[in-house]
């Protein structure tokens, strides 16, 4: 029963799919179509990510499903139509949006986000948790990342919808992101079964840096078997998308090449604002690092952070495994 009311969900939502895409060809979608074209999006990237557009209007789309046999309850339990309680009307979810379907591993369109053409809030509407759904698991562009190479040495992990078409237009294939949540520990899990290199790229803004700051935290327990984790910071006010377009291919290509490792992130980010040469200030910094290093698996990349903590504050390493020991008692 399960497996059927998957497939169920899933035909309904790739009916949806083609849906959007098809009225994104229609008159009525000419100010969506200015909007990709002037945002830099060709037609081939817009087919590539299955781009389309949800028409003004209330049921345009719950129409075109009734007419294929597929009952309002079932909309709604997918997402596509919102039920008023109250008054007990249905109508389409999502209006007047250019839409972006997510796609699982296989490519099966599963929820939908939808972006307003102008300044309206939200600016980003996406499908509710549904039964094929689910907003803290999924990542946007995976499936189109695996499509476009054969293989795949590394995954960037970006913000939003629009840094990942945008990277694909400049070329740059291998970019996901997570849906408007923070990145969370079963995202990386996915992401590690498919390379052994992540790039956290969030936002050059306050909560972009934040992000990165959370994502590093995550990102610890599964730092095992030589993985690699990488943080690229953009400059103030810029997000992939709109810095690969000042830009360009190759100039984003050399930041994600240049960007820190995990352990140069990590002591940068515990010295701010600290004077290294004051005691105090080496107290804090050390425990910082050492929280962190407590929370890595025990394993080579332990054992060197430890050390090179040791270089920096000029205390010896096993008083450091000591204060460890005691800070966190062996839990099973
Ligand atoms: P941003 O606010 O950085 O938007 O949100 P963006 O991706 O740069 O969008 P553009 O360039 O203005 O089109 C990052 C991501 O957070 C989620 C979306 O996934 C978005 O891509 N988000 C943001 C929402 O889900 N809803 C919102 O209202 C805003
Ligand atoms: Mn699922
Ligand atoms: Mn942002
Ligand atoms: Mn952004
Ligand atoms: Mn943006």
């Amino acid at each position: 029963i399960r497996e059927r009311k998957r497939k169920e969900g899933v035909n309904l939502l790739e009916l949806a799919a083609s849906y959007f895409r098809e009225r994104l060809k229609m008159p009525e979608a000419q100010v969506a179509r200015e909007y990709l074209s002037n945002r830099g999006l060709s037609s081939e990237v817009l087919a590539d990510f299955g781009i389309g557009y949800a028409p003004d209007g209330w049921e345009g789309l719950k129409r075109h499903l009734a007419e294929r046999g597929i009952p309002e309850s079932v909309q709604v339990e997918y997402g596509l139509l919102v039920h008023r309680e109250e008054s007990g009307r249905t109508y389409d979810r999502f209006r007047d949006r250019v839409m972006f379907p997510i796609r699982d591993v296989r490519g099966r369109t599963i929820a939908f986000g939808g972006r307003v053409l102008g300044d309206a809030k939200p600016k980003y509407l996406n499908s509710p948790e549904t039964p094929v759904f689910h907003k803290g698991r999924e990542l946007y562009g995976l499936y189109e990342a695996r499509q476009a190479n054969a293989r795949l040495e590394r995954l960037l992990i970006v913000e939003g919808y629009m840094d990942v078409v945008a990277l694909a237009q400049f070329g740059i294939r291998n970019a996901v992101a997570t849906l408007g949540t923070a990145t969370s520990e079963e995202h990386l899990a996915r992401l590690f079964r498919v390379v052994d290199e992540v790039v956290f790229c969030f936002d050059g803004d306050r909560a972009g840096r934040q992000a990165a700051a959370r994502a590093l935290e995550t990102v610890l327990p599964l730092m095992i078997d030589g993985r690699q984790a990488r943080f690229l910071f953009l400059p103030e006010g810029e997000d992939p998308d709109s810095l690969v377009r000042r830009e360009g291919c190759e100039a984003f290509t050399d930041r994600i090449t240049c960007a820190s490792p995990l352990s140069e992130f990590l002591f940068d980010q515990a010295a701010r604002g600290r004077d290294l040469a004051r005691i105090e200030d080496r107290e804090r910094y050390a425990s910082q690092v050492l929280g962190v290093i407590g929370k890595l698996p025990e394993g080579v990349l332990r054992t060197l952070l430890l050390g090179e903590l040791s270089r920096r504050t000029g205390v010896d390493e096993s008083r450091f495994t000591a204060l460890m020991d005691r800070a966190e008692p062996k839990t099973t």
